[in-house]
């Protein structure tokens, strides 16, 4: 099977209506994305909290593409089998967030999800490199993780481009998180991203009443992604 590096649009329920995840999930689907980026924050790894297993394992039934459950928790380990219960298909921890990485990725495959690594801005991509093997993605932070609605951090375009270099031939998606929008998507899959998670790029300007919106702007990022791709 040839790696699939199509771009993958993946709305970031942190900037949905929280009150309401299932209907803005179905509508996100509805309107054409490709993933769904489900952000968990524990107010200790990163300054703010959203929710745990259960709050996924509720939303796994209005998922019908690929539930993408970002942890940005620490520590992870006593955590995985609660999301491989709660239906998680890509489950994605931080290098930052303990000293085992490389037991915690194991641990994620051993328990029938695929794995994903996250790094953040801070951290060399070339540490990622004795853990491809290991990954079926790996998260670059293009922001700071912790809240929904910064500014790409541009030196991530360099990260990115030599993550491409070291995962060569490797089964491996790279994501890109945070900042994106359709003034900087190109830059970011020109780089090497093939998923980009998006929030307030995402679901700015419309509503589970009014999806429309949501459709127009995961059309646009595509266009800009797929453009800048074919230029590169
Ligand atoms: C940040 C989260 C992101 C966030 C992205 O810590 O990991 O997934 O929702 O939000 P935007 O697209 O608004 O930067
Ligand atoms: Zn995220």
């Amino acid at each position: 099977m040839p790696v699939d590096r199509s771009i993958k649009i993946a709305p970031s329920i942190l900037a949905a209506d929280f009150a309401d995840f299932g209907r803005e999930v179905r509508s996100v689907e509805a309107e054409g994305a490709d993933w769904i980026h489900v952000d968990v924050m524990d107010g200790h790894f990163v300054p703010n909290l959203t929710f745990g297993p259960p709050m996924v394992k509720a939303l796994r039934p209005h998922v019908t593409t690929v539930m993408d459950v970002h942890l940005m928790i620490s520590p992870v380990d006593p955590y995985i089998e609660a999301f491989a219960e709660a239906g998680a298909d890509v489950l994605t921890a931080h290098l930052e967030a303990g000293p085992h990485i490389h037991r915690t990725l194991q641990a994620i495959r051993g328990a029938g999800m695929k794995a994903g690594l996250a790094l953040n801005p801070g951290t060399p991509v070339e540490a990622a490199a004795p853990l491809l093997d290991l990954c079926d993605l790996v998260c670059v932070m293009t922001v700071n993780p912790g809240f929904g609605g910064q500014s790409l951090i541009e030196s991530q375009l360099a990260q990115i481009a030599r993550l491409r270099g070291l995962i060569g031939d490797r089964d491996v998606h790279i994501e890109a998180d945070g900042g994106i929008d359709r003034e900087t998507i190109g830059r970011v899959a020109a780089a090497g991203a093939d998923v980009l998670v998006a929030g307030s790029a995402v679901f700015r300007g419309g509503s589970v009443e009014h999806p429309g919106p949501y459709g127009e702007n995961i059309r646009a990022l595509r266009a800009a992604a797929t453009a800048a791709g074919k230029a590169a």
